[in-house]
């Protein structure tokens, strides 16, 4: 299948563009590189033994992919693209609902245009809100907090408009629960430029000594040891789930959202010693005020799923801290 993934550069994207090579699609990756590093498509196609097209774009400027879009005529969009820094949308919404919102409406007209009906999006968990009940099902309902979920719901619901309007679109929202870890190879993974916001690759910088000690949000939680309790997903978890919706839109048609985390939570301090017993190094950290806006407990429930893609998490804690520590060793060294 030829496959346009908008971001596959970027963290996720660049996980999921590998699997998609070694499946045997044909990939055009339309990439800004505003928070990707150049050499990260040599690097998947080292690990692929295939190239993916890279065209250096910007989603929000349809002069300047239109043309390679219609050449490649694809078959299917995964569309990655995207702001993700919540207090940065808290800051300047504008630029979020632009690029986020204007953005993907940018690439759909062009999906329009060429008869292209498949999509994958690259939505989030974040769309929740602060969570009724967990584990959190498709059928909770939507009240983002902040304008970066928001804006995700936002596309979601013009996906879903979109597909009232045209029976022949079949698209999947993706809700991301928490993705973590790197590629075995240590060859990519996450490598946020500047100070770490999430939590993982914060703890990876201070076992590397990159940062003198991690600062836990809050131990006053209702939680079992009152710290904040997510749903890790290895990222090479999501990017085999962004195979599996990838061929739900061959078989189905309309618009659905999916949860993609593992159904199971892990409190801040039990990342910090998963994290210690895989680098053999000590975390030190300090508590300290709970961040606005974080909520106790976020947990999927990821039965649908595999219901409907035949798609589950594999990959454990173990996995998640050793690719993790793994990559950022390597980046540091
Ligand atoms: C955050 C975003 C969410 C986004 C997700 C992507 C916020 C409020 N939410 O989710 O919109 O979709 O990342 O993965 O930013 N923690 C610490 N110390 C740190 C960093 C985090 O104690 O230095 C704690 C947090 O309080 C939380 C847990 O670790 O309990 C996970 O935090 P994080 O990795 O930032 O993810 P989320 O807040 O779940």
């Amino acid at each position: 299948m030829r496959v346009v993934v908008t971001g596959g550069a970027g963290y996720i994207g660049s996980h999921t563009v590998t699997l998609f090579l070694q499946a045997g699609h044909d990939v055009l990756i339309i990439d800004n590189f505003a928070n990707a590093a150049e050499d990260v498509p040599d690097r998947v196609a080292g690990l692929a033994g295939r190239e993916a097209i890279v065209l250096r774009a910007d989603i929000t400027q349809p002069e300047s992919y239109l043309k390679a879009f219609e050449d490649f005529a694809p078959d299917a969009v995964v569309h990655f693209a995207g702001l993700k820094a919540v207090a940065e949308a808290v800051a300047d919404p504008l630029e979020y609902y632009r690029v986020n919102v204007g953005g993907s409406l940018t690439l759909f007209r062009i999906m329009q245009g060429t008869e292209c009906r498949r999509l994958v999006f690259s939505s989030s968990a974040t769309v929740y809100g602060d969570p009724e009940r967990v584990p959190i099902d498709e059928g909770h309902p939507c009240r983002p907090t902040n304008p970066y979920g928001r804006s995700k719901l936002m596309v979601e619901e013009i996906v879903e408009d979109w597909g009232r309007s045209d029976d022949s679109l079949a698209a999947i929202n993706l809700r991301y629960f928490n993705p973590v870890g790197a590629h075995p190879s240590a060859r990519i993974g996450e490598a946020p430029n500047g100070v770490p916001n999430n939590l993982m690759p914060y703890i990876s910088d201070v076992a590397q000594g990159r940062r003198e000690r991690l600062q836990v949000f809050g131990d006053d939680y209702g939680t079992p040891d009152g710290t904040g309790v997510r749903d890790y997903i290895h990222v090479m978890d999501l990017a085999d789930a962004h195979l599996a919706a990838l061929e739900l839109t061959g078989r189905a048609s309309g618009v659905e959202a999916l949860n993609v985390g593992t159904g199971e939570g892990y409190s801040v301090l039990e990342m910090v010693r998963a994290f210690e017993s895989a680098s053999g190094r000590s975390i030190p950290y300090d508590v300290v005020a709970r961040r606005p806006g974080d909520v106790a407990i976020s947990l999927a429930d990821p039965a649908m799923a595999e219901a409907r893609m035949g798609w589950k998490a594999n990959l454990g804690l173990d996995e998640m801290c050793r690719d993790a520590w793994a990559f950022t060793r390597g980046r540091n060294t």
